[in-house]
């Protein structure tokens, strides 16, 4: 295959994985998304596999057969709920593919066409430090990323003080570190780069609180986009330089976003935490744990849902973990059949992973026309007459706009305290991810719902029956 038709394919690859990220954008277009998606890696390793660079495919094979074989054990297994720390595995998985490609560049780089041992062109060193250094902070940052995720680690920000200055220092030995690399070409500075990178990344990342952690998690995702394009560079593999570029460039738009969603400043989360040194989480509520609930149960709630004229339901993490998305919709087609309004309310970081709940409500089939953003259906809790919260717990959470003090200040929260009513459906008087008491468990028009959230959707199903 000549250079120019291998060009042409990983173009063709190329405008394939901008599609996918258009499709990807909505939830009725994401299937084509990722069709699109497919397409253009399956081009892009066709295309590899048959370009004149390739000499041997002994270890190509085993790799894409090992390779293959996990990623489809994995996918087959995972389970929703776990895609988070999936992802956050896979970004560190990148992070040390850079680390790995740079060194080995280092120790052969005749192989890569970028010069002889201790000649080294220098933009090739450039590309090589900065490379290791994206792709060390990367793997690492992912780590810590994983352990909170699964919880493995405290969710809860871990400090000590002078942190961040102590964060700012590294960096900047790091850089230093990378200037010199690339007058020298010394083997112990690289190390060094790596060494304080991989460093860089646990610290960056531990003072970083559970609720803050889906904007982190797209951080690490556009930090692993630029570590492969690094890895491209050095390559000198064009369509590996887009692709790093495209996740890159998508990561930090969708970080910002979020952001921008959480009421938290982009720069706080590059930089680590930034500004995240909150008192005791919580600590405004502790006196309130002895005060009195009303428990409800799915009989109840079905009397009161039957009752109502507006119902928004706020599905949250614990829908997700009860697999209750199928029952839940039954049970509102069936309240939309005696003429209930029925609405669900989705927040920009409810579940555990972006669109998670939109992912949910659409597999079981609720009408997207039905699902409705934050920013569209807040201002209606107000003149609802039930507000249905099922297994989510901190996106509803007032003190995120009541307590200075918690770690979730700022943050965007659903009102459901304004509707008539608030069923709480969840297992216990628990917190949710933030680690947060929740006040509303404790106002005059709450009944908290306890259970298993899909059997407790099968007992309202019963019960709506039943009036029926
Ligand atoms: P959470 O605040 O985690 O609350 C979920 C609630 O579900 C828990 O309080 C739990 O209470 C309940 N629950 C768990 N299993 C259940 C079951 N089987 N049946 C019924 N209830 C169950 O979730 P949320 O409100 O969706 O908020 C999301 C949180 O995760 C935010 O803090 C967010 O920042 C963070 N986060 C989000 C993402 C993204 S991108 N979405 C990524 C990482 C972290 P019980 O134990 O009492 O049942």
């Amino acid at each position: 295959m000549s250079a120019n038709f291998t060009a042409f394919l990983y173009l063709i690859s190329a405008v394939c994985f901008i599609m996918a990220l258009r499709g990807l954008s909505s939830a009725a277009t994401s299937r084509t998304g990722n069709i699109c998606g497919m397409a253009g890696m399956g081009i892009a390793i066709l295309t590899t596999l048959f370009s004149p660079i390739v000499s041997t495919y002994g270890l190509i094979c085993m790799a894409l057969t090992a390779g293959g074989f996990v990623g489809a054990t994995i996918a087959k297994n995972i389970k929703m709920t776990a895609l988070p720390q999936l992802v956050a595995g896979f970004h560190s998985l990148v992070g040390l593919a850079a680390v790995c490609v740079a060194f080995a560049a280092y120790f052969e780089p005749q192989a890569y066409g970028i010069g002889f041992p201790g000649k080294v062109k220098t933009l090739s060193l450039l590309e090589m430090s900065l490379g290791a250094m994206i792709g060390a902070l990367t793997f690492s940052g992912s780590l810590v990323a994983f352990g909170k995720l699964q919880g493995l680690i405290s969710s809860k920000p871990l400090i000590f003080s002078g942190q961040h200055i102590f964060n700012a220092f590294l960096g900047a030995v790091a850089l230093m570190g990378v200037l010199l690399f690339i007058l020298t070409g010394s083997l112990p500075l690289f190390y060094l780069i790596t060494i304080l990178a991989f460093a860089l990344g646990f610290l960056m990342i531990l003072p970083i609180g559970g609720a803050d952690m889906p904007v982190v998690v797209s951080m690490l995702n556009s930090y692993s986009g630029w570590a492969a394009v690094g890895i491209g560079f050095t390559l000198c593999n064009n369509l590996l330089i887009i692709t790093g570029a495209l996740v890159g460039a998508s990561g930090a738009i969708l970080s910002y976003i979020m952001c921008k969603g959480m009421n938290r400043s982009i720069l706080n989360v590059i930089l680590g935490g930034f500004g995240s040194d909150t008192p005791e989480i919580g600590s405004a509520l502790q006196d309130e744990q002895n005060r009195a609930v009303k428990v409800s149960n799915g009989e109840d709630a079905a009397f009161i849902l039957h009752n109502a004229r507006s119902v928004i339901i706020v599905p949250g993490y614990g829908m997700a973990v009860a697999q209750a998305q199928h029952v839940l919709r039954e049970m509102a087609d069936l309240l939309k059949t005696t003429g209930v309004n029925v609405r669900y309310a989705i927040h920009p970081v409810a579940g555990r992973m972006p669109g998670h709940m939109n992912v949910l409500l659409a597999e079981a089939n609720v009408p997207y026309e039905n699902v409705l953003e934050l920013d569209e259906i807040n201002s209606d809790f107000s003149t609802t007459d039930v507000a249905f919260v099922i297994g989510a717990n901190d996106i509803t959470n007032p003190a995120a706009k009541t307590d200075p003090s918690s770690a979730i200040y700022g943050m965007p929260v659903l009102d459901v305290g304004k509707s008539k009513i608030v069923l709480f459906v969840k297992r216990s008087l628990a917190s949710g991810y933030a680690g947060i008491d929740n006040e509303l468990f404790y106002h005059d028009n709450t009944f908290m719902v306890l259970g298993d959230a899909k059997k407790i959707c099968e007992d309202v199903m019963k019960g709506l029956k039943s009036f029926l």
